[in-house]
């Protein structure tokens, strides 16, 4: 059991969410960051700011004087970043870029947490030498974010996340709780499989992270460990609640004209962090621990 200080911004968001609940488990003294939202979790102190403030950051660690801070605060609607490039760069960019220098400061462990997405989907299977090419603001601002951060604290550790799903209650907003509430309503949900991601559980992404804080720095892919099509996640997913798979309908990327560009294939190699040793579940396996109410 650890009894470190750990700083969780975006504590308040999904990933935040299963961070918070796997450090607490794991004994950290957890400071849980969140803005416009609230937290009411178990073992966890909510801060309230908004990253935006430079002086509330800095005064933040200054206070808390954690042992390790994971940087889950983001912009991370990519359509809203599309549409509002200019606060994606003051939260996505600045924000971060600002809280890496104030841990560069303090020299304290800062770990960011970055995407798939900024990869064009093209070749798949990437590793962390294959060069970005992003295909929108969101991808384009966490490239930007990475190139910051290693800049101004290139002891930093830089963890690229895929696609994720979790506990229904840490969000009602992501794209994972709004699939089982359709088939839940028996809507038809249309799914691409030819659009491929590494996805993964957020708890194994979570536990990863904890471990890698501790262990490793640089460039790192934290994702599953399989690489599988929309549909085919869907699939799993249908089945893992036992909900009806005849409402999930197979299409292509081709067949819509999509406002925002969507990569075809940006899973990752996660070679690297398994040598460090991360060890997620398999999908299938994770949806079922969700799926059985025993995730968190
Ligand atoms: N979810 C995924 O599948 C996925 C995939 C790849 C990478 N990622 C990365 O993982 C990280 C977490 O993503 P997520 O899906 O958990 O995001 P999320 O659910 O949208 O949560 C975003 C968090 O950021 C906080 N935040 C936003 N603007 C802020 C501001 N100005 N000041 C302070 N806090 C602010 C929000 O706080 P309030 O809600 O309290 O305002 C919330 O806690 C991000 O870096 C994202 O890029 C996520």
């Amino acid at each position: 059991m650890s009894h470190k200080k750990i700083l969780i911004t975006g504590a308040s968001g999904f990933l935040g969410y299963h961070l918070s609940r796997c450090a607490a488990a794991q004994g950290y003294e957890v400071y849980a960051q969140y803005n416009s939202g609230n937290i009411h979790y178990d073992r966890c102190t909510p801060i309230q700011f908004d990253l935006r403030s430079y002086i509330d950051m800095g005064n933040m660690i200054d206070d808390i004087e954690p042992d390790v801070v994971i940087h889950a605060a983001a912009l991370a609607d990519a359509a809203r970043c599309q549409r509002e490039p200019a606060l994606s760069y003051a939260i996505n960019v600045e924000a971060t870029q600002n809280l890496a220098g104030i841990c560069s400061d303090y020299q304290v462990p800062f770990v960011f947490t970055s995407t798939d997405l900024v990869f064009d989907g093209v070749k798949g299977n990437y590793s962390e030498e294959d060069a970005v090419n992003p295909l929108m603001v969101y991808g384009e601002h966490k490239v930007l974010a990475e190139q910051e951060v290693m800049k101004v604290y290139p002891e930093s550790l830089i963890a690229r996340c895929p696609l994720m799903f979790g506990a229904p209650e840490a969000s009602d907003k992501t794209y994972f709780s709004a699939f089982i509430r359709s088939l839940r309503e028996d809507k038809e949900v249309n799914l691409f499989h030819d659009e491929y991601r590494s996805v993964a559980g957020a708890k194994s992404v979570a536990e990863g992270l904890l471990h890698l804080a501790e262990e490793a720095a640089g460039i790192f892919h934290v994702a599953g460990g399989q690489r599988v099509s929309r549909y085919e996640f869907g699939l799993a997913a249908a089945e893992a609640f036992g909900l009806d798979k005849s409402l999930l309908k197979s299409m292509s990327q081709k067949d819509i004209a999509a406002a925002n560009p969507r990569p075809a294939d940006v899973s990752l190699s996660i070679s690297k962090a398994r040598s460090f040793g991360y060890a997620p579940l398999g999908y299938q396996e994770e949806l079922q621990h969700i799926a059985s109410g025993k995730y968190l």
